[in-house]
């Protein structure tokens, strides 16, 4: 891990609708490191959306442009980078995360996930009328997750306080501003 002075980014991990992008906007509000969806990278680089990648090249080729977008973001500091909720599945990602920054990770119940997903859109592992298999799924991953730097359970609190939670573990002070022009 970083030194806790000098964190260079910011890596959050965690399932689907764990909230890493609300939590990743609140941390660049809070701390001014410029936020990342990794999800975007791929798009980006894709030129077509996450459901279609999925749907015409194969869950394959998604990894592939994820590992991809990944490596494209070394060398950045004063980052937050949301990544996928599948990331963590890849051991070379992990490397690629851990040179980055520490890796955060944002720990939720099935019973929180499961009401944020029964409404989810665009998630082609996450169909609301599979719910059994996405808990499945879920459960498969949680291991990996924890292999993360440091986490912080989000169930009963607002973006804001993990955002808070997250500086206060990695001794980063808020209104700190000195990496966003980066
Ligand atoms: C995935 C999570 C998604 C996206 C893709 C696959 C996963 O990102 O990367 O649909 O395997 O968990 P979010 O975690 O931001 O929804």
């Amino acid at each position: 891990m970083s030194k806790p002075s000098e964190p260079g980014n910011i890596v959050l991990v965690g399932f689907m609708a764990a909230g890493k992008s609300t939590v990743g906007r609140e941390l660049e509000r809070l701390c001014g490191y410029r936020f990342v969806d990794l999800d975007n990278v791929v798009v980006q680089m894709a030129g077509c959306s996450i459901p279609e990648i999925f749907a015409e090249e194969g869950e394959g080729r998604f990894r592939e442009l994820e590992t991809q977008a990944l490596k494209s973001l070394a060398g950045s500091r004063g980052r937050v980078i949301a990544t996928g909720g599948g990331v963590i599945g890849r051991v070379e990602n992990w490397a690629q995360m851990r040179s980055l920054g520490p890796v955060v990770y944002l720990r939720t119940t099935w019973a929180t996930l499961r009401k944020r997903l029964a409404n989810s859109q665009g998630r082609p592992l996450a169909d609301p009328k599979e719910l059994t298999r996405v808990e499945a799924l879920w459960r498969s991953r949680l291991q990996l997750y924890e292999q993360a730097d440091i986490s912080v359970d989000t169930d009963e609190l607002d973006a804001a306080k993990v955002a808070d939670a997250i500086l206060r573990q990695l001794h980063i002070a808020q209104g700190n501003t000195q990496c966003s022009n980066d």
